[in-house]
């Protein structure tokens, strides 16, 4: 049990709401975000990361979740925020989030996402590669513009993840490579352009890591290139953005650290790798999105058909699945389930859970151990607050599932359920 959540008369409730009341008044599919979690884990990020004494950065990754509302918990929590895409900057600024607080990443920011970056003011472009920072140039330039930059670094670490969530390794899409001297083409550019200033550098290893010892290797080649650019250029980085990426517990697999040890350790060996090599502890910036709001996320599904297929396997199947969560699918992800209204009862039936999609690899859970079921009964599978929203199609032409917000007993709506109008919106009837 994350965060608010209790188990009241055999019923599984979150942030003082009864998950029963809750499928009743908004039906499902349904995902429940846990408001007060999503700011506690904000608040220990502020705090262990030394937001105020050290004037370090904590920016949420808004590709983990970012409706409207998400924008408005985390710019009251006092967060940065990391937009990858002009659909992620336009949804903050129409929460007024403060664009001085963006870093706007990607790997190929198109031209028109590059202009409206610079017109609305972010903060910080993570800039990718050479043809971007020629763009910003331009761009500056006609706007009699100075934008502040990082450069975003391929620091050739494997951190042990997914095959598909990995980004640190050489061979990567993403930044300026070390081994063939791409970042140093790029600070040669620095001398002419004179609309960008270069304040840091940037790099993310991966996600879902529980292994410190990446971030380790991560500081080591991120200091050592600081002191490398000192030397070399004169150039004084500023702010270091070690990218996000902390693992989380989704099943009892899953054994991450608190965010109070992660940021202690991060700091720890921040502050050692720079005595070390006898530079300056630049700014410290990390983006977490995963941990602040995965175990803040459940969803509620009704279940329907039960097939029992004897000495074989029984599948349950819910009224979602890949479409509003495809982790399953795409990464092997694992998660774990109950019945919202049996919690005391013993989990004693082995079965698979089963998204509605007419595809075989629709499955959310393989052989997982539950209470006893019956059709109409609601399944909740937790941990599924970051990249299930986010990531969810339209795929059989499925409607997207309403959101809602609960804290101290209240819950609010803070996405509507998509209707069956609202997904062809977009197509024209000849
Ligand atoms: N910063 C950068 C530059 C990133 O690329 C990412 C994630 C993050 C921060 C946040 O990482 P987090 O703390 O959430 O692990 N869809 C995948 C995850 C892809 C993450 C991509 N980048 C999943 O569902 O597991």
């Amino acid at each position: 049990l994350h965060g608010s959540m209790y188990v009241k008369e055999d019923t599984l409730h979150i942030g003082g709401v009864s998950c029963v009341e809750l499928s009743k008044k908004y039906s499902t599919p349904l995902y429940v975000l846990d408001e007060k979690l999503v700011r506690e884990n904000c608040r220990e990020y502020i705090k262990h990361f030394k937001v105020n004494e050290n004037n370090n950065k904590v920016a949420y990754a808004g590709k983990a979740f970012l409706p409207l509302y998400m924008c408005k918990i985390i710019s009251e929590e006092n967060l940065y925020l990391d937009v990858v895409s002009g659909g992620e900057l336009y949804t903050a600024n129409k929460a007024k989030f403060p664009m001085e607080r963006i870093l706007f990443h990607g790997n190929n920011k198109t031209l028109d996402e590059i202009k409206m970056g610079i017109e609305l003011g972010v903060g910080i472009f993570v800039v990718d590669n050479l043809y971007e920072l020629e763009l910003i140039e331009k761009i500056c330039k006609e706007k009699n513009k100075v934008q502040k930059i990082y450069f975003r670094i391929t620091p050739g670490i494997e951190a042990h993840t997914h095959d598909y969530i990995k980004t640190g390794q050489v061979d990567s899409k993403f930044g300026f490579g070390l081994i063939n001297k791409e970042l140093y083409n790029a600070i040669e550019k620095l001398y002419r352009y004179k609309n960008v200033e270069l304040v840091g550098l940037h790099a993310h290893i991966g996600s879902q890591i529980f292994d410190v010892k990446a971030y380790m290797e991560e500081v080591e080649v991120m200091m050592k290139l600081v002191k490398e650019i000192q030397e070399k250029y004169n150039i004084y980085l500023k702010e270091i953005d070690l990218g996000g990426g902390i693992g989380v517990y989704y099943t009892k697999e899953d054994n991450p650290k608190p965010i109070k040890e992660f940021c202690e350790a991060i700091i720890k060996m921040a502050q050692k790798v720079c005595e070390r090599i006898g530079i300056n502890l630049p700014k410290l910036v990390i983006e977490p999105g995963r941990s602040i709001v995965a175990n803040a996320g459940s969803t509620l599904y009704t279940i329907g058909s039960i097939k029992d297929i004897k000495d074989v396997r029984t599948y349950v199947s819910i009224d979602g699945g890949m479409t509003d969560n495809i982790r399953p699918s795409l990464y092997h992800a694992r998660y774990e389930c109950s019945i919202v209204n049996k919690m005391n009862d013993k989990e004693l039936n082995k079965v698979t859970v089963a998204g509605k999609c007419c595809e075989s690899g629709d499955i959310l859970i393989t052989n997982t151990k539950i209470m006893d079921i019956k059709s109409d009964d609601i399944l909740i599978t937790t941990s599924t607050g970051a990249y299930g929203y986010s990531m969810a199609s339209n795929y059989n032409k499925i409607p997207k599932p309403a959101v809602v917000s609960v804290m101290n007993g209240k819950d609010i709506l803070i996405c509507k359920r998509q209707s069956y109008e609202d997904m062809i919106n977009l197509e024209l009837n000849f």
